[in-house]
């Protein structure tokens, strides 16, 4: 399914002043959108502890990665298109390899940062857990390196609590990093 996000105004959280968003729309990613969520996903590496890869990807590496998703089942990715380029992209994970663990996933999400708080976090993350409904998916996990006070506020407007917080788990651009655990239910 296609959603079309038409031209809407939404609050700025500070200062509270009206933004105009661009339209944009929500679609299963394709093959051909990995060349640019190769893109998007190595900014936040280079220049951000928000992803724990430390090496940029390369296409044909991510190429791998998207094979994983499917348009139905438990491991989707949907993208947010906007002008004609992807400006971000939601995906739904493996959490664990040990089988029983296959009802809970893991969700990620990346907006380019030039569109944050136009509404496409909030679209990509509707439509994915739309469809995840439809799957065998009981549990959402996000790992959310701190600090990260847009990803928490996001992740709990969609209903994720906290369940822990791992002290110094990862080491990026010479210092540790503390990672929270936030929890979805899905039925
Ligand atoms: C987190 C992220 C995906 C949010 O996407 P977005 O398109 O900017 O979010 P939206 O405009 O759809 O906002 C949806 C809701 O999220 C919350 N939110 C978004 N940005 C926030 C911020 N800076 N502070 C607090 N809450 C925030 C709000 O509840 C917001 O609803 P509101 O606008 O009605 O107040 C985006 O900031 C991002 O890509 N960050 C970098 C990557 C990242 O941290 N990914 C998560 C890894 S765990």
């Amino acid at each position: 399914m296609t959603l079309v996000v038409r031209p809407c105004y939404t609050l700025a959280r500070s200062p509270r002043i009206p933004v105009l968003s661009q339209p944009f729309h929500i679609r299963p990613a394709r093959e051909d959108d990995v060349p640019a969520l190769t893109a998007l996903y190595n900014q936040y590496i280079e220049t951000t502890a928000i992803t724990f890869d430390l090496e940029p990807w390369t296409v044909e590496r991510r190429r791998e990665w998207f094979k994983q998703f499917a348009e139905s089942g438990r491991h989707q990715v949907i993208v947010a298109e906007q002008d004609d380029e992807v400006a971000g992209y939601a995906c739904s994970t493996k959490f664990r390899p040990k089988a029983a663990y296959d009802t809970t996933v893991e969700t990620t999400i990346y907006v380019k940062q030039a569109a944050h708080r136009g509404g496409l976090g909030r679209a990509l993350y509707t439509e994915l857990f739309r469809r995840l409904k439809r799957e065998d998916v009981h549990r959402a996990i996000a790992i959310i390196t701190l600090p990260n006070p847009a990803s928490i506020g996001f992740h709990e407007s969609f209903g994720f609590h906290h369940k822990g917080t791992l002290d110094e788990v990862g080491r990026k651009f010479g210092k540790y990093w503390d990672v929270a655990w936030y929890e979805k239910m899905l039925t």
